[in-house]
């Protein structure tokens, strides 16, 4: 494993590889690893000769009273599993790097910010699109990874990519869950207790609304009633937003009723456990799919 800590040489370790007619595969991270990043690096590693990651806690993405001073920050476990995996390359970056004295330049991605986490942490998708756009342009990887979980993410960072012309064909992978089907989180890492145990509720309740929409339900003020019934708020489990959109689009359902459309169903939730904010989400592929 070759860490380097500069985007001129991440941009320069990245042009030998592909000089030498070797793909890369790049897996952009926040640090703080878990079976889901694993994952992903694994399926990097399947698909390419070279394996990239970052690991850059993006100070843009964070919102005024986020959780960035806190955010776990491993660097020892983290470049021991970039190593298990068989990664070539850790770019480690750097703020004063990143984003150099006079930065000035955003890249914004509109319509599928708006709603889901775009519309409650005003900015987070900017800085996202920003950093994402960034990367992919000092590393020019063939194939970018990211996770479902980040359902929005993964769509905004579609879009930029084919908006702004990069080469890099973004795969979206599964979910990885734990035993209970919490989705793997790094902030799963500030769970404790009671707080952890409610958390499950949440891939529950989302199961719960996926049943109801293949029994034919379509209705989405019937079947948030459902997911809210299984969610069962209380003061470790709060919910912040429950929705039911186009998964292509993130556009809502006219008439408010959700038909198993070309894009697919998206049912998406954000909830506080314990004051612990976590986002997981489940899509409904069209009919016959
Ligand atoms: O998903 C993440 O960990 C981050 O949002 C990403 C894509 C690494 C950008 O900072």
């Amino acid at each position: 494993l070759r860490i380097v800590r500069t985007a001129a040489e991440a941009a320069l370790r990245c042009d030998r590889y592909r000089a030498a007619a070797l793909s890369i595969g790049f897996v952009p991270t926040m640090g703080a690893l878990h079976a889901g990043h694993a994952s992903l690096l694994a399926r990097a590693r399947r698909e390419c000769d070279r394996v990239v990651a970052s690991i850059f806690v993006n100070p843009t993405q964070f919102g005024p009273g986020e959780d960035l001073a806190r955010y776990p920050r491993p660097v020892d476990a983290d470049l021991e599993v970039l190593r298990g995996a068989g990664v070539a390359l850790a770019y480690l970056g750097e703020e004063r790097d990143v984003y150099p004295e006079g930065f000035q330049t955003w890249v914004e991605v509109e319509r599928l910010t708006a709603p889901l986490c775009g519309a409650v942490r005003p900015g987070h998708f900017r800085g996202v699109a920003t950093v994402v756009t960034q990367l992919l342009s000092i590393v020019r990887p063939h194939r970018a990874y990211f996770g479902a979980k980040d359902y929005q993410q993964a769509r905004v960072v579609e879009r930029l990519a084919r908006d702004l012309h990069l080469s890099t064909e973004i795969r979206t992978c599964p979910t990885v869950r734990e035993a209970d089907g919490l989705a793997m989180s790094s902030r799963n890492a500030y769970l404790e207790g009671e707080a952890r145990r409610a958390a499950a509720r949440i891939p529950i309740a989302l199961e719960a609304a996926r049943t109801l929409v293949l029994r034919g339900e379509t209705a989405v003020a019937r079947i948030l009633e459902a997911l809210r019934e299984a969610f069962r708020p209380g003061p470790d489990l709060e919910l912040e937003y429950a929705e039911i959109l186009r998964a292509d689009t993130l556009e809502g359902f006219e008439g408010g009723s959700a038909r198993r459309s070309p894009g697919g169903i998206l049912i998406a939730v954000a909830a506080r456990a314990g004051g612990t904010r976590l986002i997981d989400n489940v899509v409904i592929p069209p009919e016959g799919a």
